[in-house]
């Protein structure tokens, strides 16, 4: 297993690279992150390239038996680029130019800069193809911005319209341009739409995907340098997680496998939902493990910084990605900066450069992890569960979120976290995924569903799946335009329900005049709950209500609905209940319909996960709480950290784990 740090040698005097290399060595680290942002210490001028700083410090490193991968280092254009060729710095929307200073400046459209980006790979690829420890490639840094307005960018996406619609008129249908007079005659006269607030929901959509289109082929230019060159490396990226501003599964299907950076650490300790949601996100792109590039080692912050993980919390947030599918570590970084806008991004080492407490937290975390590499290696996650996680409704959402409050993972989240309580893995999948592998499909907030999608959910329950969706399901077609059907449209025999008419109950994003329905839970889920945020009036036509409203006008209208459809049953929530209970209820109802059995029912706060293949099953049991936990568990087994025994109960310290073999 790889673990290691991502390592700036060029931040410090080359008299300190040795003492860096044994404290790695000695910590357990075999790889390294290098040259991300070094693209100016690589090419100081235009076209004269300097690499042997780096060949020292490869061959350094190599010495203490540490590989590297390697950065192709665009994401931060030296200074002479700017200078020299400024149609590369991004354009705002007011038509200024983003002044060159910070990273991530530069236009994706702007010849030169594609040039000059291609130039400086092949250099690197070239030169260090042969480079005995280099093994990959991470490409650019986090993709993801700017945004620019250049004209170029415009005409850019004019272009990409017409290869994707062919003629003005099927564009001009596909956005509903006729409603404001909108219609084109010419494709010259398409903006770009710079605000998602006023401007055609259809064109932003399309924009929002053109921009993610940009980046996808950027890196593309990237990669197939990397693999024409050096096919015997990796290549890799490193996302970040729950970011949306790309179509992650574009971006990765270029990739080796997906990398992603992890910064759990802010605010008070909490319960990391969003940590092992964004952990199967990135799972689930190319479904595969993935790797941890940039792992929270100290507090973090550009100005002000943020919380010091606690003793114990770097090993613990590092085996909650394991237990999800990651394969390698690096801790972001390896000493704190003393000079530039991260000096207060911390390191495992302080700006004394001293192996303290987080140091030797990662080098136990270390030992553990290459304890466990050989059962480790092959397996992974395979959950028997499914949610639906979809860019575009995302997007759309962000264009017209319909109720106040309304984003993708907001609902995500409510689902996502009774999931993790309840003690089941989750795959996060496409919605043109294969749903047959799994018992039960979570689709919340698809809002964006085309007809082939709704079909394929419903012929999915028809032939025995188990699908839930809530508020806001199939109102969008793929272009961003209303269904012209009564809703749930295609997924109403699926569901057993019709919905003529829906509301917002927070038209006014908290200023007060938000309103709540009481509803009361039957059978199961018994207990008396609050609607918020919407209400659609479902009309259950051969579904069973399982929560109804009280107020005296939605006392026909169901809140929660279950149907028997063909060998399946279609769940629908019309609304968004206050209390995290009813969720662990309706969770609880759908794995008992779907007969999905949890992995182990854990006490709240304690995480539990399971890597396998075909020979073995590992538990991960991870106490994300600062009491100790005490779990049920098999016994009999293993206890991998430890090497002892298991009993039918296992208590772990504060922010403890375990590692049991079942199988
Ligand atoms: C990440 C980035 C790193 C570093 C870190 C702390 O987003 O990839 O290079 O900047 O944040 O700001």
């Amino acid at each position: 297993m790889y673990i290691g740090v991502d390592y700036y040698p060029e931040h410090w005097p080359r008299e300190r690279w040795e003492t860096d290399a044994q404290m790695m060595q000695a910590a357990g680290f075999n790889i390294v992150r290098l040259a991300e942002f070094a693209w100016v210490n690589m090419e100081p001028q235009e076209g004269r390239f300097e690499f042997g700083w780096l060949d020292d410090a490869l061959a350094l490193l190599a010495r203490y038996d540490i590989r590297a991968i390697l950065c192709t280092p665009t994401a931060v254009m030296p200074a002479w680029v700017a200078r020299a060729y400024p149609e590369t710095l991004a354009m705002q929307t007011d038509g200024t130019r983003i002044v060159w200073g910070v990273r991530k400046n530069n236009c994706f459209t702007a010849g030169a800069y594609r040039l000059l980006s291609e130039r400086i790979t092949r250099a690197m690829a070239e030169h260090f193809k042969d480079a005995p420890n280099v093994i990959g490639w991470q490409t650019d840094n986090e993709f993801g911005n700017p945004v620019c307005h250049c004209d170029t960018c415009r005409a850019t996406f004019q272009d990409w319209l017409r290869t994707k619609y062919g003629t003005l008129e099927a564009l001009n249908q596909a956005w509903g341009t006729h409603f404001w007079g909108h219609s084109f005659g010419t494709w010259g006269e398409i903006q770009i739409p710079v605000d998602r607030n006023t401007h055609n929901p259809s064109a932003c959509l399309d924009w929002q995907r053109f921009y993610s289109w940009l980046n996808v082929r950027f890196q593309r230019d990237q990669v197939q340098i990397l693999r024409e060159i050096c096919p015997q490396h990796f290549v890799t990226h490193n996302l970040m997680g729950l970011f949306h501003e790309l179509d992650y599964y574009d971006l990765a299907a270029d990739l080796d496998f997906v990398s992603w950076d992890n910064y759990p650490v802010w605010g008070k300790p909490d319960i990391p939902y969003k940590a092992a949601e964004a952990a199967d996100v990135m799972r689930g792109l190319k479904k595969r493990n993935f790797w941890i590039m940039e792992q929270t080692a100290g507090p973090g912050g550009w100005g002000s910084y943020g919380r010091n993980p606690r003793p114990g919390e770097i090993r613990k947030i590092a085996f909650q990605q394991v237990a999800h599918g990651a394969d390698g570590m690096v801790w972001f970084r390896w000493r704190t900066c003393t000079a530039g806008r991260e000096q207060y991004w911390h390191g495992l080492l302080g700006h004394d450069g001293k192996g303290l407490r987080r140091y030797q937290e990662a080098a136990q975390t270390a030992a553990d992890l290459h304890s466990l590499s050989t059962l480790l290696e092959g397996t992974t996650v395979k959950a028997s569960v499914a949610l639906i996680y979809d860019y575009d409704s995302i997007w759309a959402l962000r264009i017209q979120p319909g109720y106040a409050g309304n984003t993708y993972h907001a609902a995500v989240e409510r689902i996502y976290a009774a999931l993790f309580r309840a003690g089941v893995n989750v795959d996060m999948i496409k919605p043109t995924d294969d749903f047959t592998p799994y018992r039960a499909v979570f689709a919340p907030d698809l809002y964006v569903l085309p007809d082939t999608v709704a079909r394929a959910l419903s012929d999915y329950v028809e032939n025995g799946g188990v699908l839930f969706c809530d508020s806001r399901t199939g109102v969008k077609d793929e272009t961003n335009l209303c269904h012209d059907r009564t809703l749930p449209g295609l997924l109403s025999d699926a569901l057993g329900i019709t919905i003529e008419e829906y509301e917002s109950l927070d038209h006014d994003w908290g200023r007060g005049l938000s309103f709540t329905y009481a509803v009361q839970g039957d059978g199961d889920l018994a207990g008396e709950y609050t609607a918020t945020q919407t209400a659609e009036w479902v009309q259950p036509t051969t579904a069973e209500t399982l929560a109804t409203y009280t107020e005296w006008h939605m006392q026909p209208f169901a809140a929660l609905t279950r149907n028997r459809f063909g060998k399946g049953w279609g769940y629908f929530l019309g609304t968004n209940i206050g209390e995290e209970a009813f969720y662990d209820r309706l969770i609880a109802d759908i794995l008992a319909h779907a007969d999905v059995t949890a992995i182990a029912t854990p006490p709240e706060g304690v995480e539990v996960s399971v890597r396998e293949n075909g020979d073995r099953r590992l538990l991960f049991v991870l106490n994300h709480t600062e009491t100790p936990q005490t779990v049920s568990v098999p016994a009999g087994k293993t206890e991998l950290l430890t090497g002892q025994i298991t009993d039918t109960t296992l208590t772990l310290d504060r922010y403890g784990v375990a590692v049991i073999q079942l199988r």
